[in-house]
């Protein structure tokens, strides 16, 4: 799989307020299945593994949602860290500094959005 092979392809209009998310699953360069997500946050998307810097947990291990409305920032439910949702970089909790692992969200002429690994971040 090249970093432009589509991880998820997802409808735009599901996601109708900030803050609303949408999980999906993908194939890494392993071929180990992982979870990722996409986020609408002040009318764009972002995308981003659904897996904590911190203890490599899901951010949402304990089914309480990913994003935190009383924050406005995603959420880790282990331990409590907040990710700023533009950059996905941890701004509280046990794991400032250190960031999720973001990928490209490209919108096509029909508001589906093609999530691909090419913008994923490798820190
Ligand atoms: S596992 Fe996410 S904050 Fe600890």
């Amino acid at each position: 799989m090249n970093t432009t092979t589509p991880l998820a392809v997802i409808d735009g209009a599901q996601l109708r307020r900030d803050g609303d998310v949408i999980p999906f699953s993908y194939s890494d360069s392993f071929g180990r299945e992982q979870e990722g997500f996409v986020l609408r946050w002040q009318g764009e998307f972002f995308a981003y593994q659904n897996l904590c810097p911190h203890w490599s947990a899901p951010l949402d291990e304990y089914g309480d949602g990913l994003f935190s409305h009383g924050s406005n920032a995603l959420i880790c439910q282990t331990h409590g860290a907040l990710f700023e949702p533009h950059s996905g970089e941890c701004i509280s909790g046990p794991c400032v500094g250190d960031k999720l692992k973001k990928f490209r969200v490209q919108t096509d002429d029909d508001g589906q959005l093609i999530i691909t690994r090419a913008g994923l971040s490798l820190s």
